[in-house]
C-alpha cells in the first residue's frame, strides 16, 4: 500500500519551501530532511529535551510534536533565522548568540539550537528577567554538558545586549 502525501508550503526563514509529505511527517524531519535546515536538532523526540524548539509565529514550540501539515500558514523561524542578514556579505550574530558566546553557554552544541530559540522567544515575553526568570525561562530545555550557570549568564547578557539596541 502506497503512503498518501500531502503538499504543503512551509514558512521558514522569511522563505517558502514547497514539500511533498506523509500526514505524519513531523515538523522537525520536514525541516531536517525536507527542507535541508538541519540546524533544528531531534534529541528525545516525544518533548521532552526542547532541542528541536523552533518558534512558530513567534512563539516556542517542540517541532517533534507539531505535524508538517499543520505547520502550513504559519511563520516558522529556526536557529538559522536568528542571525540578522545585513544585506551585504556577512550576518550578524543575534544578541542571544552573541550572549552565548561571550559566555561560554554552549559545550557539545547539541541543546544550543533548542536554547537559543526559546531565549529569543524569553526575552521578547521578559526583556529584563531576573536571575531567578532566567532560570525559570530555560527550565524546559535539557544540556548535558554546561550545567545550566553560563546559559543563565547569556541570558542576562542576551537581555543586556538587547537592551543596548545590539
Ligand atoms: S526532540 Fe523534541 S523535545 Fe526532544
Ligand atoms: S552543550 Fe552539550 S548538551 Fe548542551
Amino acid at each position: 500500500m502506497t503512503e498518501e502525501v500531502h503538499d504543503v508550503r512551509l514558512q521558514v526563514n522569511g522563505a517558502t519551501h514547497a514539500v511533498t509529505v506523509p500526514a505524519r511527517r513531523l515538523l522537525s524531519d520536514a525541516l531536517r530532511h525536507d527542507c535541508g535546515l538541519t540546524g533544528t536538532h531531534v534529541g528525545c523526540e516525544h518533548g521532552v529535551c526542547g532541542a528541536c524548539t523552533v518558534l512558530m509565529d513567534g512563539r516556542p514550540v517542540r517541532s517533534c510534536l507539531v505535524l508538517a501539515v499543520s505547520a502550513e500558514d504559519t511563520e516558522v523561524t529556526t536557529v538559522e533565522g536568528l542571525a540578522e542578514d545585513t544585506g551585504e556579505d556577512d550576518t550578524v550574530l543575534s544578541p542571544v548568540q552573541q550572549a552565548f558566546s561571550d559566555c561560554h553557554g554552549l559545550q557539545c552544541g547539541f541543546c544550543t539550537p533548542g536554547f537559543l530559540t526559546t531565549i529569543t522567544a524569553g526575552l521578547r515575553a521578559n526583556p529584563d528577567p531576573t536571575e531567578d526568570e532566567a532560570r525559570d525561562m530555560i527550565a524546559g530545555n535539557l544540556c548535558r554538558c554546561t550545567g545550566y550557570q553560563n546559559i543563565v549568564k547569556a541570558v542576562l547578557r542576551a537581555a543586556e545586549l538587547t537592551r543596548e539596541g545590539r
